[in-house]
């Protein structure tokens, strides 16, 4: 026996293989069940006793070399297979990092988890838009600051083609497409053009919701600004509703939140007054709901919208709004536990 293994030996390590078929095919005549080293392990149950040790080491001997064979050979075929013309050396090199998500996309993803908890789903709208679902559905009059070329970007110099100001462009196209009840939460980015500095850029996100049925109320919409707040914030958030002015909305509010870095005991922050402004929001105007063939003497509805930076900013404290948007990897990877 002990001169088989040896003869095996010898053949191989002469073992030759052009291409990786061939060397699996070495592998199955020697290493696979039926395979010649197999069968001999086999006959080794009828070696002498006196015999099996010397019998056995050169077993494994022969075992250990005809793996070592292959893996040999294979590497070959694998380092031919590294310098092939058609490598692609543009691609990342490993180990490929994996990324998190955008804190801006966190914080839109919990405030969207909320309104669905209450029955909202999502609606998304056009970037580019025309001027009757930005301005004049929602009731701005002809001659509205807010149409103004210093906040609106306007495409190649038509008054018609324009990138949304807000997210409310949304509310129109749902409302002309869906009959109420309709319960829709809408987020996007949105673009202004105001100069860039730490608190303000050209580009941001919002979220805009939106509720009409039947018997819509102020206190509807309270109760879903109160329970937004505390899930958002804590469980013990306070909010504010100041009366304030949009077009499409009347009676329009503003909400405050007690300020949830100093808990409503005056911080710079909150310039000392406990109290930080988050939304904008009010009751449909009639005349929106009628702009969207919706009968305002059946239906009424609220309408709120948000600033998403805003929101993260309260929750995350960033200070400067253009940390946003630059993809700076060191603050970017402060997010990763968050997600
Ligand atoms: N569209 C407003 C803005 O961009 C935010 C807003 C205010 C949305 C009041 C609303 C609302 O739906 O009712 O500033």
């Amino acid at each position: 026996m002990i001169n088989k293994i040896n003869a095996l030996l010898k053949e191989i390590e002469n073992l030759k293989a052009a291409n990786a078929e061939e060397l699996e095919a070495l592998r199955i005549k020697y290493l696979s069940k039926k395979g010649e080293i197999s069968l001999l392990m086999n006959d080794f149950r009828n070696v002498a006793a006196d015999q099996k040790r010397e019998v056995g080491q050169h077993l494994n001997k022969l075992k250990e070399a005809t793996q070592n064979r292959i893996n040999e050979l294979k590497a070959g075929f694998e380092n031919v297979q590294m310098t092939n013309d058609d490598i692609d050396l543009t691609r990342t090199a490993y180990p490929i990092e994996l990324g998190t998500r955008h804190p801006l996309s966190l914080v839109k993803k919990e405030i969207c988890d909320i309104f669905g908890r209450l029955g909202f789903s999502i609606a998304e709208g056009p970037e580019i838009e025309d001027d009757w679902h930005v301005f004049s559905s929602l009731n701005f009059a002809e001659d509205h600051p807010a149409r103004d070329m210093q906040d609106t970007f306007f495409i190649q110099h038509n008054p018609d083609v324009l990138l949304r100001t807000h997210t409310s462009s949304v509310q129109t196209r749902v409302m002309e497409n869906q009959e109420p009840p309709i319960r829709i939460i809408c987020p996007g980015r949105v673009y202004r053009n105001e100069a860039i500095s730490y608190r303000a850029h050209c580009f941001f996100h919002q979220v805009e919701a939106l509720y009409v049925d039947k018997n819509v109320s102020f206190a509807d919409l309270k109760q879903a600004l109160l329970f937004f707040a505390k899930e958002m914030f804590s469980a013990d958030t306070k909010i504010r509703l100041r009366p304030s002015y949009f077009p499409f909305t009347e009676p329009s509010a503003e909400m405050d939140i007690s300020c949830n870095i100093c808990g409503g005991k005056g911080c710079p922050f909150c310039k000392g007054t406990g109290w930080v402004e988050i939304l904008g929001c009010g009751m449909v105007d009639p005349n929106v709901l009628e702009n969207c063939g919706i009968d305002s003497k059946v239906y009424s509805g609220y309408a709120l919208g948000m600033g998403i930076e805003r929101i993260t900013n309260l929750k995350y404290q960033v200070k400067d709004l253009r940390m946003f948007s630059e993809n700076d990897i060191r603050f970017l990877r402060q997010f990763e536990s968050a997600n």
